[in-house]
């Protein structure tokens, strides 16, 4: 299929700065852009006397014209940011809010241009697989994985995954597995590595951390590697050797072949589920981003059409209040004293599972012990105890210790053990 010369022009400007950034882009990301269309000319026109641009009812001044019920509800609210669209590429003032918390975080925040704003992070995972990955390519990503990302990138996409074990044999994070699967892996590769982890809770320490980013670089000596980081539970640690920091902030400038895609947003680090903001955040030269963010408007543009403007205008409100951070601390005390008492309830023996490590986001992993399906555990929990979990494969039974009151981590172990002991145990 031809390519739009708006497409083009965006084409040669990223392969003028960075030949690899254009080479590594996929048939879709070469083929978007923003087009002049009529969000554009409405964000031109946007301060003039009269404006006839927007089919966006308002009072004829700006206004717009909500409806009672939810005008009453939200009546302490601006009603201009409350009920009209968003521009395309997300609020400037949302914008500008996400980037300075991450440049606190990080100061190395401060060489990567604002991200663009997505209906959450599951989105954002998404706009940046469409830009980058191209049918038959391979996501090598730990062996324990978020299973939505079979949807993005094998269902939706058509690509493969390359595995390897999440664990070392000592519990901690697998390097050499990452080392191996990147290397086994010719010409570009797209890596995704979620920290703190879903479904297995492990956030690195931060000397692993700083090896996996080693490792990610000589990867990229001689092809060009694109990391999806996924920081869906950023800042939910529980230990102090957990890092809070992402791996993103490590690989920002590293070398021209590596392109760092952070995925984060207001879902689980704001509590705010059904907010649906998240951001896409390139950790390349900041003109290059300047342009993926305009082929990002055109996936967004023809996607989801815009993003919602009051849940952005929601963000900005909680992130401008100096309550926030002592808001965000209480949450993950709570967090952490289930934590505390999942652990205290896991510590006792038993032949029916093992613990995988973890020390941070909102689940654990229980691998359970040759003779059981977890599948069938999870259904009998269910009927015999009134319990929901989750299966993840065969193995390996999951805890969402996020959504459990601490007294009822007790009883959970407890049924579960009883329905594992249920089942017979395998004679070999
Ligand atoms: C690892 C991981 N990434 C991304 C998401 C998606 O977040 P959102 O609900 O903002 O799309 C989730 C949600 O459960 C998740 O667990």
């Amino acid at each position: 299929m031809s390519i739009h010369p708006e497409a083009q022009e965006r084409n040669d400007r990223i392969q003028a700065i960075n030949p690899a950034i254009f080479e590594a882009l996929s048939p879709l990301g070469r083929r978007s852009f923003f087009p002049k269309g009529i969000p554009f000319q409405a964000a031109q026109s946007k301060n003039c006397e009269i404006n006839a641009t927007i089919g966006q009812i308002t009072d004829g001044v700006g206004n717009p014209l909500p409806l009672a019920p939810m005008a009453e509800k939200l009546a302490s609210l601006n009603a201009k940011d409350a009920f009209l669209y968003s521009p395309i590429q997300g609020r400037d003032t949302a914008r500008k809010a996400w980037h300075a918390k991450l440049v606190k975080e990080d100061g190395r925040m401060e060489q990567v241009a604002m991200g663009v704003v997505s209906a959450g992070i599951c989105h954002a995972l998404n706009m940046a697989a469409e830009l980058f990955f191209t049918e038959g390519d391979t996501l090598v990503v730990p062996d324990l994985y978020w299973d939505n990302y079979e949807q993005i990138f094998q269902i939706r996409l058509q690509g493969s995954f390359k595995t390897f074990h999440f664990y070392n044999a000592l519990g901690g994070f697998n390097l050499e597995g990452l080392r191996a699967t990147l290397a086994s892996v010719q010409g570009k590769v797209h890596l995704l590595l979620n920290f703190p982890s879903n479904p297995n809770g492990y956030s690195p320490t931060p000397s692993e951390m700083k090896a996996i980013a080693e490792v990610i670089v000589e990867a990229a000596a001689n092809r060009t590697v694109i990391v999806f980081c996924d920081d869906a539970y950023h800042g939910l640690v529980f230990e102090p050797t957990a890092t809070s920091k992402s791996l993103f902030f490590d690989l920002i400038g590293r070398s021209k072949n590596l392109i760092p895609l952070k995925c984060d947003g207001v879902t689980k680090e704001l509590s705010f589920f059904g907010g649906r903001v998240g951001f896409l955040t390139f950790g390349v030269d900041k003109d290059c981003a300047g342009i993926l963010v305009d082929k990002c408007m055109g996936l967004i543009r023809s996607g989801i059409g815009s993003p919602v403007g009051l849940s952005q205008y929601l963000m900005e409100i909680e992130l401008a209040d100096p309550r926030h951070e002592d808001e965000f601390e209480k949450m993950r005390k709570v967090l952490q004293s289930r934590y505390a008492t999942l652990k205290q309830a896991l510590s006792r023996p038993t032949k029916q599972w093992e613990v995988l490590p973890f020390n941070a986001g909102c689940f654990c992993l229980l691998k359970l012990r040759a003779g059981l399906n977890a599948d069938e555990v999870r259904q009998k929990l269910i009927h015999d105890e009134s319990v929901g979990v989750v299966n993840q494969g065969d193995k390996h039974i999951r805890l969402a210790f996020c959504s459990l009151k601490e007294a009822s981590i007790e009883p959970l172990i407890s049924a579960l053990e009883r329905v594992c002991e249920k089942f017979p145990l395998l004679v070999t």
